[in-house]
């Protein structure tokens, strides 16, 4: 509890392109919810090595991402919007969990599953820890709620393991965090393969909407969408990708799947996709425009890079010396 409201942390890797998936899933609740809390949002730029990364382009993404937190209607004022790789009590209590973390809970890991399958190459021991530094994360700024998309939950409840494994030991130090998933948006599928989550690592591009594309684009996309033959429009698991499109239409424009349903009454694919690709447009379009504008005040944008470092290392620090004392590291000298 920070000056009588709860905390909140969440972040996004700065590595592929965004999604529609991402911001539906994630970032559209942030902006929802933040006044109710301290937040904390990182660009989680130490998670992204675990997949070989072109350094330059790193950077250009990491850059790019926390302007786009902003320009989604993150106060950068109110809330506390860094990279990860300027606080270095990440990677500190990183290591510390590691060693409160079995190797088999790791295991079951299915997001590290399915990595290590996609980049057999390069099967490191970063990626198969990595829940554990979304784990430092999370812990650092005792986070009452982290606003994730579904395919985060298992590393959710692992963070609650660990955290409860290490109270168990040396007391309360860690708050136990509660996954916060959006009532709609959760889970956006692939607009070709609607039985696989929409994904920046998809190798096919009309799979996913990607948050700089253009309007043409996404409506060409939405036009595309793999869809059914039964041609009318319902929402129902027997026909996935007009489910799919219909959740995409009720996440940008607030209404239910029943109010989307009458209002498609009668009509077919032909009139709902473009529907679709208008919703999704009327919101990417003004992201769009804001992210470049603040994109072009640089010293705008760096002067909140640096002060939110120093914010968010002051609350991590006053966790980690905690965990380091209680673990029996010598104190540091003071003069
Ligand atoms: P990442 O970068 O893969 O995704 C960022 C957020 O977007 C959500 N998301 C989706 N939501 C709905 N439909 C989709 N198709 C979709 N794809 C992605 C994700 O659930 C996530 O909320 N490990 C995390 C980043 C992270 C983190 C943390 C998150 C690191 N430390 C601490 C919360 C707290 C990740 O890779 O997310």
């Amino acid at each position: 509890m920070l000056d009588g409201k709860k905390t909140l942390f969440s972040g996004m890797q700065a590595t592929g392109n965004l999604t529609l998936g991402n911001y539906l899933g994630a970032l559209k609740n942030w902006v929802t919810i933040s006044d109710e809390y301290n937040c904390f949002y990182s660009v989680v730029d130490m998670h992204s090595i675990t997949v070989r990364q072109d350094p330059a382009v790193l950077r250009k993404r990491a850059r790019t991402l926390l302007t786009l937190y902003i320009a989604a209607g993150l106060d950068p004022v109110k809330n506390c919007i860094y990279y990860q790789s300027h606080v270095s009590a990440h990677a500190e209590l990183a290591w510390i969990l590691n060693c409160f973390t079995y190797m088999g809970e790791l295991n079951r890991m299915t997001q590290f599953k399915d990595k290590a399958a996609k980049h057999a190459d390069n099967i490191n021991a970063g990626l198969f820890t990595y829940p554990v530094l979304m784990a430092a994360d999370i812990l650092l700024y005792q986070a009452d709620l982290v606003p994730v998309g579904i395919d985060q939950m298992q590393h959710l409840e692992i963070t609650r393991d660990i955290a409860q494994r290490f109270n168990s030991t040396y007391g309360d130090v860690f708050t136990l965090p509660e996954a916060y998933i959006g009532k709609v948006g959760a889970k956006i599928m692939s607009l070709q393969e609607p039985s696989k989550k929409m994904s920046k690592s998809d190798e096919n591009p009309n799979g996913s909407i990607y948050l700089m594309d253009d309007k043409d684009t996404i409506m060409r996309k939405c036009r595309r969408a793999v869809t059914d033959s039964a041609g009318i429009i319902r929402y129902t698991d027997e026909q996935p990708g007009l489910k799919n499109l219909i959740d995409i239409y009720c996440a940008c424009t607030g209404k239910t799947p029943d109010e989307t349903m009458k209002e498609f009454d009668g009509k077919g694919y032909g009139e709902f996709k473009p529907a679709v690709g208008e919703a999704v447009a009327a919101i990417l379009m003004p992201l769009q425009e804001e992210q470049a504008r603040l994109t072009a005040d640089k010293a705008y944008i760096d002067g909140i890079i640096k002060e939110n470092a120093e914010k968010a290392a002051y609350y991590a620090n006053k966790t980690l010396r905690k965990v380091q004392r209680k673990i029996g590291f010598p104190d540091r000298i003071r003069n």
